[in-house]
């Protein structure tokens, strides 16, 4: 086994991994809360495999109640090194049309009063999101799209939307204005609660629809998302294989790693 512990957050449509050897799904408790669900533990390859579905199996959990905090602890004592998120998501861009995966490397977050850290409760920590996503995570899983027999845009904004109603028409326009390219629900605050864990994380995203901005064609709705996802949920899981058995048996250090080293401001003498 090399030193590589993949978390997968999977996403609408994405339940279970057929790749994984020695699958068993274990319940993590954490202090925030209650994760998703169990973690679905194995092995793909040379790589340990810890999958948590994001909404629950059976997709029981709507965007705004998620517990990210409760996620993404569950997957660090999971022993998790890495973690790849994939999510649906809607495109804010003529070019990436439905059925293309994305790379995303950079967030707005629209969201409105998720809990979005673990610190701020007597003990402060403030971490650079200026780049939200782990580099080398990302180009590797836009390769495993390529090799699974997908197509992958590498780098796009992400607007994350609290939902779980779509867009208005003039939302959707607003945020092509503010230089968003694709639309998600679930993004952020996973993605800032990763780099207070020190976790590297990308985020696979699959465009479903053309959310509402475009006139000719039909606005979003839950039906054209699931359907989508049906048909692009095969392509996913064999990315999510080639990913994992193309990974070097060697994990080098990332500074996301370190990522607390310098963000603490709490004094010593002051924390629990
Ligand atoms: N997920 C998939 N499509 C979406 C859209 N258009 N808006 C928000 N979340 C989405």
């Amino acid at each position: 086994m090399s030193d590589w512990t993949i978390g997968i957050i999977g996403g609408s449509g994405l339940y279970a991994i057929d790749a994984l050897e020695d699958p068993q799904w274990i319940a993590v408790q954490s202090p925030w809360g209650d994760p998703s669900d169990e973690i679905l533990c194995g092995t793909i390859g040379h790589v340990r495999v810890r999958f948590l579905p994001r909404h629950g199996r059976g997709h029981r959990i709507a965007p705004s109640t998620l517990d990210s905090r409760a996620n993404i602890d569950a997957l660090k004592r999971a022993g998790c090194t890495d973690i790849l998120a994939v999510s649906a998501v809607g495109s804010l861009s003529e070019e990436l049309a439905p059925g293309r995966f994305v790379t995303v490397d950079q967030f707005i977050d629209n969201t409105k009063g998720r809990p979005s850290s673990f610190f701020g409760d007597g003990f402060v920590a403030h971490v650079s999101m200026a780049d939200p996503v782990c580099d080398r995570l990302s180009r590797h899983a836009a390769k495993a799209v390529a090799a699974a027999g997908g197509e992958c845009t590498e780098g796009a904004t992400y607007l994350a939307m609290e939902g779980p109603q779509f867009s208005t028409r003039a939302e959707s326009r607003l945020y092509r204005h503010w230089g968003a390219e694709v639309i998600g629900m679930t993004g952020m605050p996973e993605a800032r609660l990763a780099r207070e864990a020190e976790l590297p994380y990308a985020l696979l995203a699959m465009v479903t629809d053309y959310d509402c901005w475009r006139d000719e064609t039909e606005a979003v709705d839950v039906g054209q998302v699931l359907d989508r996802m049906q048909d692009n949920a095969r392509l996913a899981r064999e990315t999510i294989e080639a990913f994992c058995k193309a990974l070097p048996r060697k994990r080098t250090p990332s500074p996301i790693d370190h990522a607390l080293d310098n963000a603490v401001v709490t004094a010593p003498e002051a924390r629990d």
